[in-house]
């Protein structure tokens, strides 16, 4: 396994649409491997292809529920709407406020090339949605709302559930990471980050 080298955002590699594996063979395997390390070394909660530059639909997460390795994910079902704040590796010290379904049906291949459904909620429902985001060329960053007072409090209720379900100390950090500019953002409250790469 190696680590790869993380993208930031100006790369247009971020910004376009990945093509479907065809074969999971090796070479994919690989990959995953080097992508699983990546994440996990960089601290955050999922990592897709494009972020270490490779345009296919291939993403990893681990959202503290156990590692998914997904190759051609897609979100058969979405139900409810719940916002949250969330951050990027490849947005490094961003985070902003995002809505995102409450519960999905994700379908992919795994790591042996066999299809695998995955019923998820919370804060890995929202780790798959960013990943699988990541896999059309979008950022978090695309998706920031101007939230409502209502919007920051469940955000916050959501940041505590994480934090618990990543098993992560609840101190704060030194520093509060900036949000995305939103222009019309009435909140200056920010929400106290479980960690600074918590995003993925
Ligand atoms: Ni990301």
């Amino acid at each position: 396994m190696a680590l790869r080298q993380i993208l930031t955002d100006e790369e247009p590699a971020l910004h376009k649409k990945c093509r479907v594996v065809t074969e999971v063979n090796d070479r994919i395997r690989t990959l995953i491997d080097d992508m699983t390390e990546t994440m996990y070394h960089s601290n955050g909660v999922g990592l897709a292809a494009p972020q270490v530059g490779v345009l296919r639909r291939i993403a990893v997460v681990d959202a503290g529920t156990g590692l998914y390795q997904l190759v051609n994910p897609i979100i058969l079902e979405q139900t409810g709407s719940a916002c949250g704040m969330e951050a990027c590796l490849s947005v490094p010290e961003k985070q902003g406020y995002v809505l995102r379904p409450e519960n999905i049906v994700v379908e992919a291949l795994n790591r042996n090339g066999e299809k695998i459904r995955i019923e998820a909620d919370g804060y890995l429902a929202v780790a798959l949605c960013h990943e699988i985001d990541h896999l059309d060329g979008i950022v978090f960053t695309d998706r920031t709302i101007d939230p409502t007072e209502e919007q920051i409090a469940e955000a916050e209720r959501r940041a505590q559930e994480a934090t618990e379900q990543l098993g992560l100390n609840e101190e704060e950090p030194d520093e509060p990471m900036p949000q995305v500019d939103v222009s019309t953002l009435r909140g200056k409250r920010r929400i106290r980050l479980v960690k600074p790469t918590i995003g993925g």
